[in-house]
């Protein structure tokens, strides 16, 4: 038996280290080198190694080193072998930790204040208070709920949005689609943490920017995908959209000339809302390998019948 792991050379020297202490009689190949294709149990990667599956009869798990795993394609990964993605705590207080950086930065009006520096002008802006900021979350689930938890704090009105109906203490929540237009009615900052999966591409698009109170806020923090980059610019024109905070984008990279970088209306962080923390990941692959070891089912299985 054996793991491949697949990201950067760099990254698979210092996840071997972590998997020699976790499972020292595990063998643990770094992508290129995968050992006999026939050993191979479980593969570690953030994008799949380019293999056919078919070669791989022992393969009992794929992976995710991320919390997303949108990026795999399940159609070639066989019924029985389960999709897993990261679910760990530190990715969500993470995330939790960037949408309230950005929602504190909207309602305080940073970007304006940033603008005006750069102008050498004392503007000040009428202060709104917490209580009267409606903050609307798409996407009730690990990370979601972790913002909507950071963001309660701050007192502000919160509401979610996810596909099944949900209860979630300290905040109206909305689900489907006929849930949608009211929520989002009530959004004047919106967050995006969704997954990536076909009912949600494109979503960010001019329809749902129209039923957006004026003048609201966007952070996106889900997959750059779920974003109509020319709907945003155009909303940003007319005003419907005054701010936007962008972790992720289309493409990603994001090449310099893009016209997100110099826009004046829009922050571009480059897809570190969270970061993998190696360490604790490693622990929770380690113990989901043990479950399957066990014939118990991983925690974090992306269901098949809805793609995440
Ligand atoms: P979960 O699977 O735990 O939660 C997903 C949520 O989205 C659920 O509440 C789900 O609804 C809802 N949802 C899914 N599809 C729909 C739909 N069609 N309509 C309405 N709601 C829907 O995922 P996580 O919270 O762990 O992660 C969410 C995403 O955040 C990741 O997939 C990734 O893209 C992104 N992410 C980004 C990071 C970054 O650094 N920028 C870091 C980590 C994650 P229901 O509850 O009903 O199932
Ligand atoms: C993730 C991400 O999915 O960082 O973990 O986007």
């Amino acid at each position: 038996m054996s793991i491949l792991f697949r990201s950067t050379p760099e990254q698979g020297i210092l996840w071997k280290d972590v998997f020699a202490d976790l499972m020292p009689d595990m063998p643990f190949h770094i992508w290129p080198e995968t050992g006999p294709l026939d050993e191979i149990e479980y593969i570690l990667a953030w994008i799949m190694p380019d293999l056919n599956l078919d070669d791989l009869p022992r393969l009992k798990g794929v992976f995710s080193i991320g919390a997303g795993a949108n990026q795999f394609n399940l159609n070639v990964i066989p019924e029985h072998v389960p999709l897993v993605r990261l679910v760990d705590p530190n990715t969500a207080q993470a995330v939790a930790d960037y949408v309230a950086m950005a929602a504190l930065a909207l309602h305080r009006d940073l970007p304006h204040y940033i603008r005006r520096n750069l102008e050498g002008k004392w503007d000040p802006q009428p202060l709104r208070a917490n209580s009267d900021r409606r903050i609307g979350i798409m996407g009730l689930g690990e990370m979601g709920r972790a913002a909507a938890e950071r963001l309660a704090y701050f007192g502000f009105q919160l509401s979610g949005w996810s596909r099944r109906s949900k209860f979630v203490p300290g905040m109206k929540t909305y689900a489907g689609d006929q849930g949608l237009a009211d929520f989002l009615a009530t959004s004047d900052i919106l967050v995006c943490l969704l997954p990536l999966t076909e009912q949600t591409r494109g979503i960010l698009n001019e329809t749902l920017f129209s039923r957006l109170p004026a003048g609201a806020s966007l952070i996106q923090v889900g997959r750059g995908e779920h974003l109509d980059n020319d709907a945003l610019l155009a909303a940003l024109e007319s005003g419907q959209i005054d701010t936007a905070f962008l972790d992720v984008t289309v493409p990603e990279p994001l090449p310099g000339d893009h016209p997100f970088w110099s826009h004046p209306r829009i922050v571009v962080t480059p897809h570190i809302a969270a970061l993998t923390r190696r360490e604790s990941a490693a622990k929770i692959i380690a113990d989901n390998i043990q479950r399957i070891e066990d014939g118990e089912p991983p925690l974090g299985t992306v269901d098949r019948s809805v793609g995440y």
